[in-house]
């Protein structure tokens, strides 16, 4: 007899879904791939966003709100998944907390150190588990990467560079807010933040580890700030009088972590070309750059081995592996831990990514952590 576990009538785990955008088409996706969740309501800022997203999934019997309290009072809310833009994080998380509710705050947790800092007293205070949706680190290049440099393949990592290039623009139905300066803030922040997490993740050697940040440089730059001319990366097209980016497309860090290694990360929301992640990893006895290894391991190579995988190279949120995130958060709360991944660790990614921002505007490193 399965054990009751959450508080739908068939025991499973209720699900809130705040905010009926794109990625929230995922993440109704990976609720309904698990035998532990259901998802019991919808809530948006118009109900008939929240009524479409329901009716294309094929929900039954879900309750559709434009008000995230009276959503959060529907009886049978165990889980919320936080999708709206990222402005919003924060008050949503506060709600979500202060109802006692376990939390999947999409990524970038928030605008700003006074948000995480908020965000962190709410989520102790309450004791609800937290998993953020640095979605990647459970892509199955990821995965094998990890366990490669937690088994020692590379030898001991000292220097990781991983970069985030994609021309975001009005392709993304998050644009409009994301390319303003007021709500967007930096490129790091609105997109480049899966670059950063992602070198925590390889800088670090436990498997379910990711690298303290103890120091950030940064410089920006690239053409795309306030201009109005876009790239549409699908259609390989122009299109011209496009309301701008009002921050920086261009943003290079140097990190250092606690554990000696260095890192170097960019986001590049400047680049003429199709999306890519490209990922490189340095230790004392091989290399890595995106599938390709050379190994002490393998003594006889003659030339890099190639490892046929699902890489990061995507944007579509399709291809992000949600159901594997979702799956390991459920088990989180069932088991009672904390994830990897929880609103903890995932400030110290948030820390590079104002770190930097204040490295660019003052030239000078900044030490971390601030909070
Ligand atoms: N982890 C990843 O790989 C990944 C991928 C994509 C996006 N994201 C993140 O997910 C978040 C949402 O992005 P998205 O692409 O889904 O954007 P989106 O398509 O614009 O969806 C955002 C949704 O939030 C709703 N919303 C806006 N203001 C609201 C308010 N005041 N109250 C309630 N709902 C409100 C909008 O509602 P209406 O439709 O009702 O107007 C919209 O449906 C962003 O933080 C983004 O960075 C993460």
């Amino acid at each position: 007899m399965e054990q009751t576990v959450g508080t739908t009538e068939e025991g499973r785990y209720g699900v809130l879904i705040h905010g009926a955008g794109w990625v929230s088409s995922q993440h109704i996706a990976a609720y309904q791939g698990n035998p532990r969740t259901r998802v019991v309501a919808i809530s948006s800022r118009s109900k008939e966003s929240a009524r479409k997203r329901a009716e294309e999934a094929e929900l039954e019997s879900v309750s559709l709100y434009q008000d995230l309290d009276e959503a959060l009072k529907h009886p049978n809310v165990d889980i919320v998944s936080v999708c709206t833009p990222q402005h919003l994080h924060c008050s949503n998380v506060l709600a979500c907390a202060a109802a006692g509710k376990h939390i999947v705050i999409e990524k970038p947790l928030g605008i700003g150190l006074k948000e995480l800092r908020q965000m962190r007293a709410a989520v102790s205070d309450s004791g609800v588990r937290t998993v953020v949706s640095f979605v990647l680190r459970w892509n199955p290049w990821f995965q094998t990467l990890k366990r490669m440099i937690h088994e020692g393949v590379l030898g001991q990592a000292y220097y990781v560079e991983t970069d985030y290039c994609s021309h975001n623009g009005s392709w993304w139905s998050g644009w409009e807010d994301a390319r303003t300066a007021a709500q967007g803030i930096s490129a790091f922040l609105v997109a480049g933040c899966h670059a950063v997490d992602a070198l925590r993740w390889f800088a670090a050697a436990g498997e379910l580890e990711a690298a303290e940040p103890i120091e950030v440089y940064a410089v920006s730059g690239g053409y795309r700030k306030g201009n109005t001319t876009q790239y549409d990366p699908f259609h390989h097209e122009w299109i011209e009088n496009a309301p701008p980016m009002e921050y920086n497309g261009l943003e290079v860090a140097l990190v250092k972590f606690s554990n000696g290694v260095l890192g170097k990360v960019s986001v590049n929301m400047d680049c003429i070309m199709p999306y890519r992640f490209p990922i490189r990893v340095f230790g004392n006895r091989g290399s890595v750059m995106d599938n390709r290894v050379w190994s002490h391991h393998y003594p006889g190579q003659t030339d890099w081995v190639e490892i046929p995988s699902i890489l990061p190279d995507s944007s579509d949120v399709t291809h992000h592996p949600f159901q594997a995130q979702i799956d390991h958060f459920i088990e989180c709360i069932r088991e009672d831990r904390e994830s990897h991944c929880n609103l903890e660790d995932a400030i110290k990614t948030h820390e590079i990514v104002f770190g930097a921002l204040e490295s660019c505007r003052t030239g000078a490193p900044v030490k971390l952590p601030r909070i």
